[in-house]
C-alpha cells in the first residue's frame, strides 16, 4: 500500500520524505488555505519537492470550467493529478480528462455507487472519506471494503485512495482490506512507528547494557 501525505505543508512533506514515507501528496482547498500566501506558488513548490503524484483540486462547477482549470494545474508539474469532485459535472470532466490522457483523483466519495461511477468515467484514483463517514456514525471502512469488492469484480484499474484518515487503525484496516493508497495526515503518519512496548524494551536493553559496560 502506498502512503500519500494529506497536506500542503512543505515542512511536513520534507520530514515524511526524509523518513522514506512519502509516495505522493494530496492537497485540497482547505489544506492550501491553512498555509496562506500564494497558493499557486505553494502548489508548484510541492510539485517540485515530491517525486510521486500530487493531487491538486479544481474549483469550477461546470465540466468546462474544471477541464480548463485542469489544463492550468497540469502545467505545475509532470506529477500533477487533477482532483475532481464527485458530481455529475465532475464525472463528465473526469471522462474528458481520461480521454486526454490526464490522471484524475475523484474526491468527496461517500458511497460505493459513487466510486463505481468514478471508475466507469476512467478515474485514476477514487477518494472515499472514511473519517467524515465515521463522524456521522457510518462505517467508513465498510465503504472501502465494498469498493474493493466492486473494483475486483470488474477488474477496474482505478486505485482506491483512502482519505479523511483520523488514526492509525484506519491505516491498518486500509492495508488489511487491500486499498491501494492511504493519504495520511502528518500527525497520524508520525504515530505509526510508535509502540509503548518498543519504548519499554529499548529502555530495559539500555539499562542492562549500561550495567554490563559501566
Ligand atoms: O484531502 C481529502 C481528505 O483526506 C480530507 O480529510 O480531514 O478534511 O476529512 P478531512
Amino acid at each position: 500500500m502506498e502512503f500519500f501525505l494529506d497536506t500542503a505543508n512543505i515542512v511536513e512533506i520534507r520530514n515524511a520524505k526524509k523518513q522514506g514515507l512519502l509516495d505522493g501528496v494530496t492537497t485540497n482547498p482547505t489544506l492550501l488555505s491553512r498555509e496562506g500566501g500564494d497558493w499557486r506558488q505553494q502548489a508548484k513548490l510541492i510539485c517540485e519537492e515530491v517525486t510521486g503524484p500530487v493531487s491538486l483540486e479544481v474549483m469550477g462547477e461546470t465540466a468546462e470550467e474544471m477541464i480548463a482549470e485542469a489544463g492550468d494545474l497540469a502545467s505545475f508539474g509532470d506529477n500533477v493529478v487533477i482532483k475532481v469532485p464527485l458530481t455529475s459535472e465532475g464525472l463528465v470532466a473526469t471522462k474528458a480528462l481520461y480521454k486526454k490522457g490526464m490522471k484524475t483523483n475523484v474526491t468527496l466519495v461517500f458511497s460505493p455507487l459513487q466510486a463505481l461511477l468514478a471508475a466507469k468515467a476512467g478515474a485514476t484514483y477514487v477518494s472515499p472519506f472514511v473519517g467524515r463517514l465515521d463522524g456521522i456514525s457510518h462505517d467508513g471502512m465498510e465503504l472501502i471494503s465494498q469498493i474493493r469488492t466492486i473494483f475486483d469484480n470488474y477488474e477496474f484499474p482505478t486505485k482506491i485512495l483512502v482519505a479523511s484518515i483520523r488514526n492509525p487503525l484506519h491505516v491498518l484496516d486500509s492495508a488489511l482490506i487491500g486499498a491501494d493508497v492511504a493519504t495520511i495526515p502528518y500527525k497520524v503518519i508520525s504515530e505509526l512507528a510508535k509502540h509503548p512496548l518498543t519504548d519499554q524494551g529499548l529502555a530495559s536493553f539500555k539499562a542492562d547494557w549500561d550495567s554490563l559496560t559501566k
